[in-house]
């Protein structure tokens, strides 16, 4: 019998100066190369971005770096779940070719003081409820494509927002990189996946579907034009009988400016964050 292929080894990098020279010696052999940025705690949705960065790209770097300026004070930095070593065996099973594992003082070097703040995007969602979290992603992820300057980023759609505020970034400030959406990856009962469904205990790990579930009847109940307040109201119920609260929004905006629609009449999205006990969880599903 002919024995599975051994996964191939993952090129660490750490610093810049390693980044680049990797980058610049892929690009002098004709490759093609992309970045799929991360903070680790690696599961199937950010292998999609990986498949699907090799499908467009000769050459795969997974940034690695749980990066302090997107949390807040009472946040979960602390406890963010580090496991690298499960990331790098995860990443050579995928063929991924690089991860880029940059520490605090490489991304914030002493007496660092710029910030990439996107305006309009971040006054609704998120944007209210986590004050300086999209200028913290901005700031970073602006950064990881200057240093890897890859031909194509990749992000997952279930952090939409933070895709909308990426996308404008770059483009408002001429990065030379294109952005990809990749569609969330769910459980088979419609949990989207995430680093932080490992917080949940296993009653919540019951009631969390429900936030698909309640997406979806949004979505349904609003395609055809119907007002979006009825619809709205009701999920909110629903989420709340199911456990989940505080219900920070649940909301139909536009897929583009992410403006909350009374009504949709082209492309729009569901969104919504909402605890489950200590844990906060996304999602968003398109109508
Ligand atoms: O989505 C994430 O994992 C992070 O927000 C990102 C894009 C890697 C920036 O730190």
């Amino acid at each position: 019998m002919t024995p599975p292929p051994s996964p191939s080894a993952v090129l660490r990098l750490g610093d810049v100066a390693a980044l680049r020279a990797q980058v610049r010696a892929w690009r002098n052999a004709g490759e093609t190369v992309a970045l799929v940025p991360t903070m680790g705690a690696l599961h199937e949705g950010h292998l999609a971005l990986v498949r699907q960065a090799q499908a467009r790209c000769r050459r795969v770097v997974v940034s690695i770096f749980v990066n302090p300026t997107q949390f807040g004070p009472n946040e979960d930095f602390s406890r963010y779940p580090r496991v690298l070593e499960d990331d790098i065996a995860l990443l050579a099973e995928t063929g991924a070719d690089a991860a880029y594992l940059p520490d605090v003082a490489t991304m914030y070097p002493p007496g660092f003081a710029t910030t990439v703040t996107v305006e309009g995007l971040t006054d609704v969602l998120c944007g209210p409820v986590r004050p300086g979290h999209f200028a913290g992603v901005a700031t970073v992820v602006t950064k990881l494509l200057l240093q890897a300057l890859p031909d194509v980023a990749l992000f997952g759609e279930k952090d939409f927002q933070q895709l909308q505020v990426i996308r404008r970034a770059a483009r408002d400030l001429d990065v030379p990189v294109a952005i990809e959406g990749v569609p969330t990856v769910r459980e088979a009962d419609g949990l989207a996946l995430s680093s932080r469904n490992r917080y949940l205990s296993d009653e919540e790990r019951r009631a969390a579907p429900t936030i698909h579930a309640v997406l979806q009847r949004v979505a349904a109940a609003v395609r055809g034009g119907a007002a979006t307040a009825p619809a709205l109201a009701e999920g909110r119920a629903a989420l709340e009988a199911a456990g989940f609260g505080p219900v920070q929004y649940l909301s139909v905006n536009d897929a583009e400016s992410l403006a909350p629609l009374d009504r949709v009449a082209g492309p729009a999205r569901v969104l919504v964050a909402a605890y489950l006990g200590r844990t906060r969880l996304i999602d968003n599903v398109a109508v």
